[in-house]
């Protein structure tokens, strides 16, 4: 079990304004943050973050929507990080997310799903490398 995951607040939660509540929510639930950078996705890097998902129907979508607009990345730690923060946000289509989770609270399409987290531990720091050097981690 590892402490760290790594997440990513969407451009449509952003669009909408609702980065600054995701961000004090995720803080309330007990994560520290270890890292935080506003940035854009090239459609590179989109691409290569979900890389995993190629081959599915909803790639080109899905890059496409993560490139619209500028998001919030941050690696965040507690301990069962990657679980915790996956019960957090709530299920990937957010007609089925709990009550009271961020994409209950926030998303409005399984597209447009408000947040990112990751599934695995060695996903967290895969993705969190991808954002932040060393030095950019208290
Ligand atoms: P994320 O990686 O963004 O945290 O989302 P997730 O783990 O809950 O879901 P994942 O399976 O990794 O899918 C990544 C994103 O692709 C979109 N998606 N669309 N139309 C579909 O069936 C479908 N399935 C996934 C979602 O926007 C999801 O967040
Ligand atoms: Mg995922």
């Amino acid at each position: 079990m590892s402490n760290r995951t790594f997440t990513m607040i969407k451009p449509d939660a952003v669009a909408n304004g609702h980065a600054g509540k995701i961000l004090d929510h995720i803080i309330q639930a007990g994560f520290r943050v270890v890292a935080l950078k506003y940035t854009y996705l090239t459609t590179d890097q989109a691409g290569a973050f979900y890389e995993v998902h190629k081959e599915r129907p909803f790639y080109g979508e899905l890059v496409s929507f993560m490139t619209s607009g500028p998001i919030y990345a941050a690696i965040l730690e507690k301990d069962n990080a990657v679980a915790d923060f996956r019960n957090l946000i709530g299920a990937t289509n957010p007609e089925q997310a709990a009550e009271g989770t961020i994409r209950n609270l926030y998303a409005k399409s399984i597209d447009a799903n408000a947040i990112h987290g990751s599934d695995s531990d060695e996903n967290a720091a895969i993705e969190g490398s991808f954002f932040f050097s060393k030095f950019e981690q208290f």
